[in-house]
């Protein structure tokens, strides 16, 4: 693509071959449901033209909200039955009557799409959606901090790698190895048996398999999927029962700052936010400080029973500067992390530093760079003031998929696509690129 506005058109022609009427799903075939976090940077892409459309992708994802405030990572569509199969939200009390969903969230950023769309609005318009959203939004943050932070210190855990929307990322899959892994599966990786069980696998129908999650990594997230359904998807009772749950860096760098944009939200609608989920807020927001390690000037994500720092460096250990909660120093020591040759690549920013021995340029969340990811780091490093790095990620990112396409994710070495094509939140996310750096 040559110019600027050709790639403007290009991406807003796959929001709408993805549209499926007031919602968007994130590719053909592989993706057909709505997802949380991703229509959430699909709004954020489509505010800058369709602010009305943008406003009900954002609606739309809380008619899968549960009576007890959780937002589920998928709301169904109902030409798919096999998610429902999976799920059977049914199982559980609290899910919708109407739309069939999954039974665990995703990184929060609608409090983010929300601010972002309102950007593009009249004060009164503004205004009337935001008291409509609000109640709703902070049912579930308290969900977040009142189901999921268990010992009240303002960091919430996660129980299926899926919630953190980083699927394989290395952190979970070392621990998934060392704790979780069931006996069937673990035989399965020792015999090597996975290539028959790639026969059965969806996503390899449409993909090459080197290009997706690992066999027997899948195996095992399926299967977590069905101990929650066990379980009723009730936290008490996964955890009860050893449960593995984690501390998830990136998800909860992302919920400090849904936290404060909530908090701004709910001012200007005039709605209270209950006094014990401010003073979670409040603790939230020096929590990171528990998951940083003084030896690697890093943060990890941490095993929430045994209280230590999972040490798998990943794209997350940027998230702190999205967070906008973290020192000065302590920022500028994770742009120095980035400006090394572990990262700092052709096609910045990996999704796990080329050192790892997880390193793989082609494979999902263990290698790839994504849009998203480099949306967030991009934002934490402006508000840092470390523009230079911001606006080099931003062109890379742009020039990336004015190459290549609208790619689910790229290797970070030569740019080659990878994943599903047509994805929606790498042509969303462009789109806002291209507005905010005012290439328009
Ligand atoms: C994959 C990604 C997840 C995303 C979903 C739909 O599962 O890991 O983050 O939300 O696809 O695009």
């Amino acid at each position: 693509m040559d110019g600027q506005s050709e790639l403007l058109e290009y991406c807003k022609t796959i929001l709408k071959q993805n549209d499926l009427g007031g919602w968007t799903r994130p590719a053909a075939h592989l993706y057909p449901h709505q997802w949380l976090w991703d229509s959430c940077f699909t709004a954020i892409g489509l505010r800058h033209y369709n602010v009305k459309r943008a406003q009900k992708e954002v609606n739309n994802l809380f008619r899968g909200q549960w009576k007890n405030g959780m937002l589920p990572n998928t709301i169904m569509s109902p030409s798919d039955t096999s998610g429902k199969r999976l799920w059977r939200s049914e199982v559980s009390k609290n899910a919708p009557k109407d739309v069939s969903t999954s039974g665990i969230t995703q990184p929060p950023m609608v409090a983010e799409a929300v601010t972002r769309v309102g950007e593009k609005m009249s004060k009164i318009d503004r205004r009337v959606w935001y008291k409509k959203l609000a109640p709703k939004l902070v049912a579930y943050h308290e969900w977040l901090y009142r189901e999921r932070d268990p010992h009240g210190e303002g960091i919430v855990i996660l129980l299926h790698p899926w919630e953190s929307g980083l699927d394989n990322t290395p952190a979970w899959m070392q621990e998934l190895y060392l704790n979780e892994m069931p006996l069937w599966i673990k035989t399965i990786k020792t015999f090597k048996l996975d290539s028959f069980f790639n026969l059965v696998r969806s996503d390899t129908k449409y993909l090459p398999a080197y290009q997706r999650i690992d066999t027997v990594d899948a195996l095992s997230l399926y299967s977590i999927a069905r101990q929650l359904r066990r379980k009723k998807y009730e936290t008490r009772l996964m955890l009860r029962h050893g449960h593995l749950a984690i501390e998830d860096l990136g998800f909860n760098s992302m919920l400090i700052r849904a936290n404060s944009l909530l908090v701004q939200i709910c001012e200007e609608a005039k709605f209270e936010i209950p006094s014990w989920l401010i003073t979670r807020f409040k603790k939230a927001h020096t929590s990171l400080d528990l998951l940083w390690s003084e030896e690697d000037a890093q943060y990890y994500s941490r095993n929430f029973e045994t209280f230590e720092l999972i040490e798998q460096p990943s794209i997350m250990t940027f998230l702190p500067l999205y967070a906008g909660s973290i020192s000065k120093q302590k920022a500028l020591k994770l742009v120095e992390l980035l400006r090394t040759k572990d990262y700092w690549l052709p096609y910045p920013v990996p999704s796990v530093p080329k050192s790892s021995k997880f390193f793989d340029e082609s494979r999902y969340w263990q290698g790839p760079t994504w849009l998203n990811t480099n949306w967030l780091i991009i934002d934490g490093l402006r508000r840092y003031g470390f523009d230079d790095e911001a606006n080099a990620i931003e062109q890379r990112s742009m020039s990336l998929v004015s190459q290549k396409g609208s790619s689910e994710y790229f290797s970070p070495i030569d740019g080659t696509p990878a994943g599903a094509t047509n994805f929606s939140w790498t042509a969303a996310l462009t789109i806002d690129l291209l507005y905010t750096s005012s290439k328009l």
